[in-house]
């Protein structure tokens, strides 16, 4: 008994089974899944930051960076769907924590995961609020700047200040409410309310890959790989590296496809379909967008919160009618990113408190809606004040470090496993094993290592934090902790 405790793969895999009153409702298929996930990937990453890195560090060899966090993503990818086919539990990193590196492990990876989700949705409605505060002015409804900013700024020092007369971000904070209500309603309506704007946001990316096509100009992709300009990151090998660290947040999301485990109806097989597909579809969507977007126009004006708007406009009239596609399509894009989020989230704290972790209060689901509306609620409003009050260079930092480490975390737990319960059926395998695992830990690892001192320092001290709740609650309540019947240690 104690902080190594494991859970084994037996009860995960009874819990699983289990259905009924208190269960959550199994009704997504495998294309809800991919739809999920793609509606969790496709968001602010390329409607804003492939321009910054493009601009900023890898010119059009951006399309490499893409190529490099999208084959990262890759490896861990491959390891979250072996444990998704074998436990298909909502916890997901957590719960692949629980099975192989013990209680304390997996406390750590779930209070890391709020990283991810909480502040990953906050991250993006930030984003969102960006698009859509100038997006109503070219209707002539000007917001007040003060409800529509954070009232706290980092600058490149990582100092912080106060934003004079920036009271609270409040188009985030509204998109949070409205995307926490939809989810409270049902997992069913939030999945169909997914499946509409990804169909909307991949048709406008589509178009603009399509038509975009048609207006490059060729010169403007050579240099393909703008000479290094003197430092680590700026042009050259080395900014082809640090772009991929910055694009790494434009694939967050694939992953959030395990939390939904439970609510799969048939998880072994659909599982890893939904995780590898919307990661594969986005992967080439990425690319062929980076292409375009640096055919279009010369990388180094790319450098602006809608770089996308950037490219379409170098087409001159001709294109014009597809900037409000882009707009829209951007709006809608990165509210559902915030949706899958904050559905990721609660999903989490479902299995940290049928564990003991958490008070039993976060492992309520309604009793019509079948969802669990509590954690949600609670997530959501947590999410809407980190989202009011803080701007988004800082919280999209501190989003990326953390997802590292819960992939590098589940990259880690599919090689022990296998070592140490080779016989356990796994519906889908993780190929080359411990290749791939070794090599989603170190380029994972290698991105994290690319992300500034202070965010390093932030992680810390929020694992740190997480510490605390352990030691004063959670150790103190744990169902193997106590010895209870439900769960069983070790394999
Ligand atoms: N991948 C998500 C986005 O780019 C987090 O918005």
């Amino acid at each position: 008994m104690g902080l190594w405790s494991r859970k084994s793969i037996a009860v995960l895999q009874r819990e699983a089974a289990e259905e009924g009153e208190q269960g959550l409702r199994r009704t997504l298929s495998a294309a809800n899944l991919t739809l999920l996930g793609i509606g969790a990937i496709i968001g602010a990453g390329i409607f804003v930051l492939t321009g910054n890195a493009a601009a900023q560090y890898a010119g059009p060899a951006v399309v490499l960076s893409m190529l490099a966090a999208g084959i990262a993503c890759g490896f861990a990818g491959l390891c979250y769907a072996e444990f998704a086919s074998m436990i298909p539990i909502a916890g997901s990193a957590y719960t692949y924590g629980y099975a192989t590196l013990g209680e304390f492990v997996a406390w750590i990876i779930g209070w890391d995961l709020m990283l991810e989700y909480l502040f990953g949705a906050a991250t993006v409605a930030v984003g969102w609020s960006g698009n859509f505060v100038p997006f109503l002015k070219e209707f002539g409804i000007t917001f007040p700047a003060a409800y529509a900013n954070a009232p706290f700024a980092v600058d490149a020092a990582n100092n912080f200040s106060r934003v004079p007369g920036a009271v609270f971000n409040v188009p985030a904070m509204v998109l949070v409410a409205l995307m926490t209500w939809i989810l409270v309603i049902g997992i069913k309506e939030s999945a169909r309310f997914n499946n509409v704007i990804v169909f909307l946001k991949m048709a406008i990316i589509f178009l603009v890959i399509g038509f975009g096509f048609m207006y490059v100009n060729t010169a403007n992709w050579h240099p393909f790989i703008p000479p290094n300009a003197g430092r680590f990151g700026e042009f050259g090998w080395s900014g082809i590296l640090r772009g991929a660290g910055v694009i790494f947040f434009a694939y967050i999301g694939f992953d959030a496809v395990s939390t939904a485990a439970q609510e799969a109806r048939n998880p072994q097989k659909d599982m890893p379909i939904g995780i590898l597909g919307s990661l594969f579809i986005c992967t080439i969507l990425y690319v062929l967008m980076a292409l375009v977007m640096t055919g279009m126009v010369h990388y180094s004006k790319l450098n602006d919160p809608a770089p996308i708007l950037v490219a379409v406009a170098a087409a001159g009239p001709s294109l014009a009618w597809l900037r409000y596609a882009v707009e829209v399509g951007s709006l809608l894009g990165l509210a559902s990113v915030v949706l899958v989020m904050l559905m990721g989230q609660p999903r989490v704290f479902f299995s940290m408190a049928r564990d003991g972790l958490l008070p039993p209060v976060f492992g309520k689901v309604h009793p019509r809606y079948k969802t669990p509306y509590i954690t949600t609620i609670m997530t959501g409003t947590i999410a809407a004040i980190v989202a009011g009050l803080f701007p988004i260079g800082l919280l999209g930092q501190l989003v990326s470090i953390g997802t590292l480490l819960a992939f590098v975390i589940v990259c880690a737990g599919v090689w022990i496993l296998r070592v140490r319960s080779p016989e356990i059926p796994r519906a889908f395998k993780t190929p080359l094993v411990p290749i791939v695992p070794l090599l989603g830990i170190v380029s994972c690892f290698g991105l994290m290592a690319g992300l500034p001192k202070d965010t390093w320092i932030r992680l810390i001290v929020w694992l740190a934090l997480g510490l605390i709740v352990y030691f004063m609650y959670s150790r103190k309540h744990s169902h193997i902790g106590r010895g209870g019947t439900a769960h069983s240690m070790g394999d």
